[in-house]
């Protein structure tokens, strides 16, 4: 694994973080279930392999369940509460969380946001789930629109003041909100966020010369989320693959964007195929998989770039940490990002 500072917070960490939205699951009684002592061991294998940073949120079930109906929030947490249980025998200096708050949480009212009432009881939540006494990167999931921008800010600052987190983060804003989190500075004396997560991959470039160029220019470190596009850029359904798969289980990932899904139907569409067959050929010729390429490229287009990873099986995450591996020149680089240009 290779270490770089997390933008100017200083803090040391890998490369690579590991997600936990999705979990290793099987269908039991009907519904996808966590598997979890298969959870625990792949986030123990990751810390093995020398990640250092994990990210999760207060609403991951460890499946992904938004068309539950009634909604299940039983669940609710079901992440933060394996992540704390793999890390517990760690010590705490030797890895750095990540969460995030604004997600709807239960069925009250105030359940949901990113004002100080959910943020205070969001964050206490989080602390016992993780058992830990503090979060280093704390985020707000997406933007609130019923809730100051000052104030949102002012309730991080706050607990940071606390100690309950180190830094705050936003997540899915705009980039004109990104803009007015960092003009807090300036007009309010409040402290702004130190880092952005946001979805990025060579498949999903809308927000290449917006958001991640803002964060660049700021010296915000992006958290990269669905590096992959889901695994379409790791191949496997080129081949038509796709056993025990998200696309196999999730019936939005192959909806279109426009019916309410987002994947399927865009990332592989017949222009993308295409891309998609000459980047394995290139992959091949340099003796590595599509999916490392595909990490290589991010990790290589910038230092304040982080992928998330995800993975369901251990396999998955070992073939994906040597990613970091693969040098790739800025020309490399350039020529692929333009091929999916489309
Ligand atoms: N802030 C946000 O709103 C937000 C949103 C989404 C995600 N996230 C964060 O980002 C993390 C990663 O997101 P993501 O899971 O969408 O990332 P991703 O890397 O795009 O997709 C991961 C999935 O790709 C497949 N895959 C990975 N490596 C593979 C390999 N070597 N060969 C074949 N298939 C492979 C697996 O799918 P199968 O399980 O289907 O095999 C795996 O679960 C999440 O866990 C979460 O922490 C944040």
């Amino acid at each position: 694994m290779k270490y770089k500072s997390f933008g100017k917070t200083g803090i040391k960490v890998s490369e690579l973080i590991f997600g936990t939205w999705y979990l290793p699951n099987h269908m039991a009684n009907g519904r996808r279930q966590v598997n979890k002592q298969a959870s625990i061991k792949l986030i123990q294998r990751a810390y093995d392999l020398g990640i250092n940073f994990f990210d999760t949120a207060d609403v991951y079930r460890g499946v992904y369940e938004r068309e539950a109906n009634p909604p299940d929030y039983e669940r609710v947490g079901t992440s933060e509460k394996i992540l704390g249980e793999a890390l517990k025998g760690y010590d705490r200096e030797s890895y750095v969380v990540s969460t995030k708050v604004m997600g709807r949480t239960g069925p009250l009212l105030n359940n949901s946001g990113a004002n100080r009432k959910h943020i205070k009881k969001s964050i206490q939540m989080s602390l016992e789930r993780l058992k830990m006494d503090y979060v280093d990167f704390y985020i707000i999931h997406g933007p609130d629109e019923d809730t100051s921008i000052e104030q949102t800010a002012r309730t991080m600052n706050l607990l940071e003041e606390e100690g309950l987190i180190l830094h705050y983060g936003i997540s899915n804003h705009s980039a004109l909100d990104i803009v007015r989190f960092l003009n807090l500075k300036y007009f309010s004396a409040l402290e702004p966020p130190t880092f952005i997560q946001d979805k990025y991959n060579l498949l999903e470039r809308e927000l290449e010369e917006n958001n991640i160029k803002i964060a660049e220019d700021n010296s915000l470190s992006s958290m990269i989320y669905s590096p992959l596009a889901q695994g379409v850029l790791a191949g496997r359904y080129l081949r038509g693959d796709k056993k025990d798969s998200r696309l196999e289980y999730e019936k939005w990932f192959s909806r279109k964007k426009s019916d309410g899904g987002n994947y399927k139907g865009y990332w592989l569409h017949e222009n993308n195929k295409e891309a998609l067959k000459k980047f394995e050929e290139i992959a091949a010729s340099k003796g590595i998989t599509m999916s490392q390429l595909a990490l290589a490229w991010l990790i290589n287009r910038g230092r304040y770039l982080f992928p998330i990873l995800g993975a369901t099986r251990i396999e998955q995450l070992e073939e994906n940490v040597e990613s970091v591996e693969v040098s790739l020149s800025t020309e490399e680089v350039g020529r692929m990002g333009q091929m999916f240009k489309t």
